[in-house]
């Protein structure tokens, strides 16, 4: 039945033109059809916990189905990451208390946590990339991510130990160096560092944006630096009042050789992100952050968000912002929806 227009529907017509935006979005496959970013299973990256020790997967009490797994266990997530097709996981250790001390100097050891776990990964599924934070913040007694003297982070002194730090993990088979630490020049050292030790494969993926957050509480819970962490982070992390800034972190680190740049947290920071992408044309990712994850979580526990529609609205986000990839918690459940259409 067609109705004869009215006065509002000529005065429309007259205003737009006969353009109608809604007429794209009237069905299904239209909006599929012209979607102009789409969140896929290859902007995935998994950050994982490892812990010491064999038996069941750990809880993080900050961090709703989040788990600190055993060496084993992320072996098996890891077979897991890539029967779904996740093309990268990040490793992160929980270092005991009694292996922590001053200058971090657990980082150095060649059969840590983290070592061992990347070589039981690299062993049985060669295929999933490794990606590992270089910064001492999981081996220092103060929380902090590099050598302190007094209540100083030493810049130069923190980065002679990060290029070590670095050679150890690229050894190991780590595939991307995530240097975390924001110490001045330490993208420069690292490759340098790498290249000497022949790991002129290992790629740097630069936290180039990271900024002085409150969205990194669960993660340092889940790592343990939390309770050890003494003041904050603020004279080496970024002010988040800040966007130039970013823009000279990132083309510096470029500068200095890395492969890929990130911003950190993720969506308070989608602006950053956008500029940094836009601007710099390299590949450039994005961390929803610890804080992000259980900000969802909380709300869905509590029944005010509908779960997976809020994980898939807010990794797209990060896509339309203009990220290569996204670092999420999320990873394996969002991977397990695309697989099944959902
Ligand atoms: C360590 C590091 C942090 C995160 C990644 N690497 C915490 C920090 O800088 O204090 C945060 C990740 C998250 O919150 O999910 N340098």
């Amino acid at each position: 039945m067609t109705r004869s227009p009215t006065a509002i529907t000529e005065r429309i017509d007259a205003a737009t033109g006969g353009l109608r935006m809604r007429r794209l979005r009237q069905s299904d496959w239209s909006r599929r059809l012209v979607r102009e970013t789409a969140l896929g299973v290859n902007d995935l990256i998994w950050p994982i916990f490892v812990r010491e020790g064999g038996g069941e997967p750990q809880p993080v009490a900050s961090m709703p189905d989040v788990f600190r797994f055993s060496v084993e266990d992320c072996v098996e997530a890891a077979k897991r990451a890539r029967d779904l097709g996740i093309p990268v996981i990040a490793l992160f250790p929980y270092t005991d208390p009694d292996k922590r001390d001053e200058g971090g100097s657990e980082a150095l050891n060649e059969d840590n946590l983290v070592c061992r776990a990347t070589r039981a990964i690299k062993d049985a599924v060669p295929e999933v990339g490794i990606l590992c934070d270089v910064a001492l913040d999981p081996y220092t007694s103060h929380g902090h991510d590099g050598i302190m003297e007094g209540d100083r982070i030493l810049n130069d002194e923190s980065i002679a130990v990060l290029c070590q730090q670095a050679v150890v993990q690229a050894k190991a088979g780590c595939d991307i160096l995530g240097p975390s630490d924001m110490m001045d020049g330490r993208v420069a050292c690292i490759r340098a560092a790498l290249d000497q030790a022949d790991c002129r494969d290992a790629m740097i993926m630069a936290y180039s944006a990271k900024y002085a957050s409150a969205f990194y509480g669960p993660f340092r819970d889940a790592v343990g630096s939390g309770g050890m962490l003494k003041g904050d982070k603020r004279t080496y992390q970024m002010d988040y009042g800040n966007t130039d800034e970013a823009l000279r972190e990132a083309a510096q680190d470029l500068a200095e050789g890395a492969d890929m740049i990130m911003v950190k947290p993720g969506l308070p920071y989608l602006d950053v992100l956008t500029r940094l992408a836009r601007e710099l044309g390299v590949p450039t990712f994005a961390y929803q952050t610890s804080g992000e994850y259980s900000m969802i979580m909380a709300a869905v526990q509590n029944g005010w968000l509908e779960r997976d529609k809020a994980i898939v609205e807010t990794l797209s986000a990060y896509k339309r912002a203009g990220a290569a990839g996204i670092l999420s918690y999320f990873s394996p459940h969002v991977a397990q929806m695309l697989k099944d259409g959902r």
